[in-house]
């Protein structure tokens, strides 16, 4: 389906594409010929990211990155500006960057919750908004995607600010597809289910937990990043010039037992009292 030209001609923005599926992303956008612009907050990390990049690129594939972090509006509004200068054109922003934590609501300090809300969604509003301007001011069409999760229309035990922040992500994709969708910039969202990663699974797996996550998933097994990827790569591509507000699962079919966290936690935490389950999630936040 894809070749080394599929997204030729495109010029993306990956915010957070330095680990995680925003790097596998980010891989498969410059295999399939896409020139790949990288954003998070450790340079170290992006430079790293952006060689493994390279390597997998099409031939003439540009990498670049660009250190910000996406609770700074104006940052991010100087990165567009360096970014469009740099390609000719920016035409393609992926709102990948995110946070998250397991934490019993009770629990939850006001900057806690505040903290995973800015990156989640005012870093996707800073991002989205700062680049809409950006095309609507050069009369340019544009493809806006945001990584959200299965659980935007269930909510999600324990993990409440990253539930609420992705639930409003989800409202914000909807507004500007049909608010923006007359120049031709389509927005549209991801919802994964489990996909492993490393950040992902040091934060939101308790030990032993992921092999719930398999037990209990209707085919058995996680989701691979190839597969999450592809998606990304279809829903940024020419091939989907009508698709817009549209939110697309991949879960292998898990979110149909119910919202993610919700379900596993229960199965995980079974009979244990809640101060058991507060200890374990309080371990993990020493890791
Ligand atoms: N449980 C409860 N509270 C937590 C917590 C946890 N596991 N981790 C952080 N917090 C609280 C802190 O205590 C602090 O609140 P306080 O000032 O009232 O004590 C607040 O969150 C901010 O923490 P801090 O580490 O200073 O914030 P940060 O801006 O450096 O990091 C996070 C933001 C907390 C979201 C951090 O997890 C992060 O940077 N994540 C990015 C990567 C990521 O999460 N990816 C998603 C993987 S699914």
């Amino acid at each position: 389906m894809f070749s080394n030209d599929t997204l030729k001609g495109k010029n993306i923005l990956v915010t957070g594409g330095g680990s995680g599926l925003g790097l596998s992303m980010s891989k498969a956008f410059a295999k399939n010929g896409a020139n790949v612009a990288i954003c998070g907050r450790s340079e170290d990390k992006l430079v790293a990211a952006a060689e493994e990049i390279s390597k997998q690129g099409a031939p003439g594939t540009q990498v670049l990155t660009y250190t910000v972090d996406v609770r700074d509006y104006e940052g991010v509004g100087r990165m567009i500006q360096t970014l469009a200068t740099e390609f000719g054109e920016l035409n393609g922003l992926v709102n990948n960057a995110a946070g998250n934590f397991l934490c019993p609501s009770e629990d939850l300090s006001p900057n806690g919750f505040k903290s995973v809300v800015d990156i989640v969604l005012f870093g996707t509003f800073n991002c989205t908004q700062q680049f809409g301007k950006y095309l609507l001011d050069n009369k340019k069409p544009g493809s806006i995607l945001a990584i959200t999760t299965t659980y935007t229309t269930t909510g999600s035990a324990y993990i409440l600010p990253s539930a609420a922040g992705k639930a409003a992500v989800r409202a914000m994709m909807n507004s500007l597809a049909y608010e923006w969708g007359y120049a031709g910039i389509r927005c549209n969202c991801i919802s994964p289910g489990p996909f492993p990663t490393e950040g992902a699974w040091a934060r939101l797996m308790p030990p032993g937990m992921d092999k719930i996550v398999e037990d209990n998933h209707p085919m058995k097994r996680v989701g691979e990043h190839w597969e999450l990827a592809n998606l990304a790569t279809f829903l940024m591509s020419d091939m989907a010039p009508y698709i817009n507000g549209g939110d697309y699962v991949i879960d292998g079919g898990e979110s149909l037992q119910g919202s993610e966290f919700n379900a596993l936690l229960s199965a995980f935490s079974k009979n244990m009292p809640r101060e058991q389950i507060k200890a374990i999630l309080s371990a993990m936040r020493k890791k």
